[in-house]
């Protein structure tokens, strides 16, 4: 029998992600900084369907412009399917076709949603049966984002990121993504905060040791509560971003102007997702956005993280 008839390839699906709170404490020694973050899923996937294969080879296609995205080792999903390997024993390979419909370096983690979705499919597709606390812990060796890609739903990450709790959230949050020709970099997002901290320090106060949730963000998501959460969302990495990428600052204003509840930079951006009060809101302002000529999309939170799909 051949590899082929052995193994049915497996698809999986995994969410991006928006975090309504992040705060960035200070850079550790092992390049990474201290967070606390309340992440979001949402209803815009990355599709990875694994086949058996010899060796270990991709292909990519999508929704969203692909400049830019590896198809060797340097791809976050290719190299989550040989960690796996490595670390169960398996000694065969595995071919994905990755279709991308979150935003290229876009700070919705959609690479890191790939790298999710690729543990999960070829967990299933070569019976290897890990738990899931096992594939979380090899998600986190993977990128800090990697974990809430396999978890989903709605969480809070401590340490990097990837120390994850869920959260308790009721209801449904309606967005509308902004999402930009060109991607930016998330450790130059990183840089020009600490660059930025370091430059305006006084004004700035001081940085917490141990950044948390706010308590506010948790009693809304808790409740499903829009404007609550609108009144309480940030993210310390907007400001640097808004730096690198001062075209956006004005779009940001002009969603507020148009319905949105708030706008925010999603994680280093520079996607911006902007909360709506309704699904009727957001449908509106994705019209209004997308007639002034932006690339506006309108999706739903919190949804599940990487599974099988038929
Ligand atoms: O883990 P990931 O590959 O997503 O992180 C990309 C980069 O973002 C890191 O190399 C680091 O420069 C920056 N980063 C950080 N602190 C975090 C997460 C990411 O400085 N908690």
């Amino acid at each position: 029998m051949s590899l082929a008839e052995t193994f049915a390839p497996v698809r999986v699906r995994a969410p991006g992600k928006i975090n309504v709170f992040l705060e960035v404490g200070y850079l550790q020694d092992d390049g990474y900084h201290e967070l606390a973050t309340a992440f979001q899923a949402v209803s815009l996937f990355e599709d990875v369907v694994a086949s058996p294969a010899e060796g270990f080879s991709m292909a990519v296609t999508g929704s969203v412009a692909l400049d830019g995205v590896p198809v060797d080792d340097r791809n976050l999903a290719l190299r989550a399917a040989r960690l796996l390997a490595a670390e169960t024993g398996y000694e065969g390979g595995v071919h994905l076709d990755v279709h991308k419909q979150v935003p290229v370096a876009g700070g919705m983690g959609g690479g890191s949603a790939d790298a999710a979705a690729a543990l999960v499919a070829c967990d299933a597709l070569w019976e290897t049966g890990l738990s899931s606390t096992d594939l979380q812990r090899l998600a986190a060796r993977l990128g800090a984002d990697v974990p809430f890609a396999l978890m989903g739903g709605t969480a809070i990450g401590a340490g990097r990121g990837d120390r994850l709790s869920p959260a308790l959230a009721r209801g449904r949050f309606d967005w509308v993504l902004v999402v930009s020709d060109e991607g930016v970099s998330t450790p130059a997002v990183y840089g020009e905060l600490d660059r930025h901290r370091e430059r305006h320090r006084v004004d700035i106060g001081p940085i917490r040791d141990v950044p948390e949730v706010d308590a506010d963000v948790l009693h809304a998501l808790r409740a499903g509560d829009a404007r609550m959460l609108a009144s309480s969302l940030r993210n310390d990495l907007q400001a640097a971003t808004l730096h690198l990428r001062p075209d956006l600052a004005p779009v940001l204003e002009q969603g507020e102007e148009w319905g949105a509840l708030a706008g925010i930079v999603s994680g280093s951006g520079p996607t911006l997702a902007f909360l709506c009060g309704s699904p009727q809101e957001a449908l509106d302002l994705q019209t209004r956005l997308s007639g002034a000529g932006h690339e506006a999309l309108h999706v739903h939170g919190p949804v599940p993280g990487a599974r099988v799909v038929p």
